[in-house]
């Protein structure tokens, strides 16, 4: 079910500020996500860098690890922000992580202007690797 315009309003606005503490000094390339739980609660991240650069955790990671700590596992929306001119998805590592918790979630990526992506995890990850490939069925999840 897509999500009203009062909850995708909020959840911008976490993703924004979630942006705004990026720690990115090495790509100057600041990302807020915020994830909306089934049950209202809304959690978000940024990116952070590290000097070994290989370290760097995205936004989308950071603010399903806050969930997932809080005890939070079942999502309907995943918002990514962006004060670029075009809207930015997900990365492949971050998808893969999505899918695991939120196998039927919709990811919104807003920027600047008013373009933007909605698509579901499905579609960003087709043919995933997952709990099903473990049990050798392949069936997908
Ligand atoms: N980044 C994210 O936070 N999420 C993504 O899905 C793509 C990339 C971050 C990682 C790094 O800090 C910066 O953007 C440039 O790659």
């Amino acid at each position: 079910m897509p999500i009203s315009d009062s909850q995708l309003a909020t959840l911008k606005q976490a993703a924004i500020d979630a942006s705004r503490n990026a720690w990115c000094p090495y790509s100057n390339f600041p990302v807020g996500a915020a994830v909306l739980a089934v049950d209202g609660r809304i959690f978000s991240g940024c990116n952070i860098e590290n000097a070994s650069h290989g370290l760097t955790i995205c936004a989308e990671r950071n603010a399903i690890g806050q969930a997932i700590a809080a005890g939070c596992r079942d999502f309907e929306a995943l918002l990514i922000f962006t004060a670029t001119p075009k809207p930015t998805a997900p990365c492949g590592a971050c998808r893969q992580v999505i899918i695991e918790f939120a196998p039927d979630i919709d990811v919104i990526s807003l920027c600047e202007a008013s373009d933007e992506i909605r698509v579901s995890i499905r579609e960003l990850l087709p043919h995933n690797f997952g709990p099903h490939s473990l049990n050798g069925t392949n069936e997908l999840n």
